[in-house]
C-alpha cells in the first residue's frame, strides 16, 4: 500500500476535520480543497490558468466556511470552529477575516506536517525491521521512538522566517536589522551539540530537546496533537502489519520539493502474507 495515499493522509484529515467540527460528508471536498491550495502551483503565479482555478478553489472554500460558521454562530457545538467563533479577549472577537484565516491555517498545518510525520516514521520503521520488532513487541516504547524519528528525519526543516530586530554579530557573521534569516531545524538535529552520535536514530536517547515542534512563543500548537497521532497510527500499522519493508528501493522514493516540509511523495510498503 501507498503509506501517504491510504493511511497517513486520510488519518489526519479526519482527525483535523473532525476536531474543526467539518462534517464528515465535506471531508473529501476539504482534503481536495487543501491539497491544491498547498500544490507548488500555488505559490506560482505565473500559470494564469492555474491561478484561476486556484482563485477558483479559495472561493468555494470561503463559501463552503461562510455557511459553516453562520451554522455554528447559531447553533454552536462542542468543536474548534464553534470555540473559535465564541472566543473573546478584552472583548474583542475574531473578525470574519481571522476567523477563516485561523481555520485554514489550523486545517492546512494541522494536516500536512502530520502526514509528513507519520510516513517519515514508517519510512525509517520499514527500512529498520530489527527496530520495527521491538516497537511491536514493546508498545510502551513508542512515544520516546517518536521523539527521536522527529529529531533524526522530522517533517518540518525548517522554522518560518525570522527577520533580524537589530544591527548584530552571530557567529562571525554581521547581521543588519531587516535581515531575513531561515533557521534550519533538521541541521541543528544532526549537530554534535545536540546530541551524541547524531547521524544515529537511537530511540533509547534521554533527554534530547530537540526543535522539531519549535521553540519560544511560535511553539506549535498542534504538537500534543501530532504526537498523539503518530503514536497511535505507529502502534497500529505495527499490531495489524508486522514486517513491513519498503516495496521499493529508498533512492526511488520521490521527495517534495519544499523548501520547509520535508517527505515524501508516495511510500510504498509491502508485508509478508500471514
Ligand atoms: C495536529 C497537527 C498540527 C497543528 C494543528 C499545528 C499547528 C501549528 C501552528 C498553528 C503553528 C504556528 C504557531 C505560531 O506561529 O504561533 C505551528 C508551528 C510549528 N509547528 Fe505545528 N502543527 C501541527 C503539527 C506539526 C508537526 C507534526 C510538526 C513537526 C514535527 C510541527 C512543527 C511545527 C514547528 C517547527 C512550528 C514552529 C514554526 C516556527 O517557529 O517558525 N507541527 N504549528
Amino acid at each position: 500500500m501507498d503509506v501517504v495515499e491510504e493511511f497517513a493522509l486520510p488519518l489526519a484529515i479526519e482527525v483535523i476535520a473532525d476536531l474543526l467540527g467539518i462534517d464528515a460528508s465535506n471531508h473529501q471536498r476539504v482534503r481536495a480543497w487543501s491539497r491544491m491550495l498547498v500544490s507548488p502551483s500555488a505559490s506560482s503565479e505565473r500559470n494564469t490558468q492555474k491561478t484561476q482555478r486556484l482563485r477558483q478553489v479559495m472561493e468555494d472554500f470561503v463559501t463552503y466556511l461562510t455557511h459553516l460558521c453562520a451554522e455554528r454562530r447559531r447553533r454552536p457545538r462542542p468543536d474548534l470552529i464553534s470555540a473559535l467563533i465564541m472566543a473573546e479577549e478584552a472583548g474583542d472577537q475574531l473578525s470574519q477575516d481571522e476567523l477563516f484565516s485561523m481555520v485554514l491555517l489550523i486545517l492546512i498545518v494541522g494536516h500536512e506536517t502530520s502526514v509528513h510525520l507519520i510516513s517519515n516514521c514508517v519510512l525509517n520503521l520499514a527500512e529498520r525491521p530489527a527496530l520495527a520488532a521491538i516497537l511491536r513487541e514493546s508498545p510502551e516504547q513508542i512515544p520516546a521512538a517518536v521523539e527521536e524519528l522527529i529529531r533524526f528525519d522530522g517533517p518540518v526543516e525548517r522554522a518560518t522566517m525570522r527577520f533580524v530586530a537589530k544591527d548584530m554579530r552571530w557567529h562571525g557573521a554581521t547581521l543588519r536589522r531587516g535581515d531575513g534569516v531561515s533557521l534550519i531545524l533538521a541541521s541543528a538535529h544532526r549537530d554534535p551539540g545536540c546530541c551524541p552520535a547524531p547521524d544515529v536514530l537511537d530511540i533509547t536517547r534521554t533527554g534530547v530537546k530537540h526543535l522539531g515542534f519549535g521553540l519560544g512563543p511560535h511553539y506549535c500548537l498542534g504538537a500534543p496533537l501530532a504526537r498523539i497521532e503518530a503514536q497511535i497510527a505507529i502502534n497500529t500499522l505495527l499490531q495489524k502489519l508486522p514486517g513491513i519493508s519498503l516495496a521499493l528501493p529508498r533512492a526511488q522514493l520521490r521527495w517534495h520539493s519544499n523548501p520547509i516540509l520535508h517527505g515524501v511523495k508516495q511510500l510504498p510498503i509491502c508485508w509478508p502474507d500471514r
